[in-house]
């Protein structure tokens, strides 16, 4: 069978590239139309690190909050090895994404969790880290605050409105003036 004279193999080729293609643009558009309000966009790699070099030490788990693509959560996986790395992401391309990552590359200690990180539990002892946006810094200190703490929070570049946090630093950045800020919270 030929369909303006393409064979059938090439027919096959192209309907699943389209479909693929349909399928990125749906879970693209789910993501920024009503799910996600905050792009997946990474930190830094200057950030990520300077991040990682401020975790408190110990054995306790550490939740990624929004891991995006899961770059922070793959890096925090590598670092501590030892130590139970919680990825937690609602969007499907982005939660997809890093879910695979964590798959293909044996992070045996890493678990990357599709869902809403304000409905979801967090123990005491566990550090929790974020680059999220403005609005969500409220919701996000209240369900922090309605956990059996302590928990430590690293966040950057928002800080949380009614506290304050037991240390910061800021990070350059090369492409403007305004450097990361890495706050860090008690709770
Ligand atoms: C800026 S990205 C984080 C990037 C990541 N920290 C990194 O460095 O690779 C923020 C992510 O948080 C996710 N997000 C926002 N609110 C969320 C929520 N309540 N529950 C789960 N994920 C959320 C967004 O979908 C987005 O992918």
């Amino acid at each position: 069978m030929r369909i303006f004279g393409c064979d059938a193999k090439t027919i096959r080729m192209i309907a699943v590239f389209l479909t693929l293609c349909a399928i990125i643009t749906i879970a693209a558009l789910y993501h920024h139309s009503w799910l996600g309000r905050v792009p997946p966009i990474p930190l830094r790699v200057t950030t990520r690190r300077a991040l990682i070099a401020l975790i408190p030490p110990g054995n306790g788990p550490i939740y990624e909050l929004g891991c995006g693509f899961g770059f922070l959560a793959i890096n925090l996986a590598r670092t501590f090895p030892a130590r139970p790395i919680v990825a937690i992401e609602y969007s499907p391309l982005p939660f997809a994404v890093a879910w695979l990552w964590a798959r293909v590359g044996g992070y045996k200690n890493l678990r990357v969790w599709r869902g809403d990180f304000l409905a979801t539990p967090i123990p005491a002892g566990a550090v929790c880290t974020s680059y999220l946006y403005p609005a969500l810094m409220p919701p996000l200190r209240d369900h922090l605050r309605a956990q059996m703490g302590p928990i430590t929070l690293l966040n950057v570049n928002f800080p949380i409105p009614d506290m304050h946090p037991t240390h910061s630093i800021t990070v350059p950045r090369r492409d403007t003036p305004m450097p990361d800020e890495i706050l860090v919270y008690g709770f």
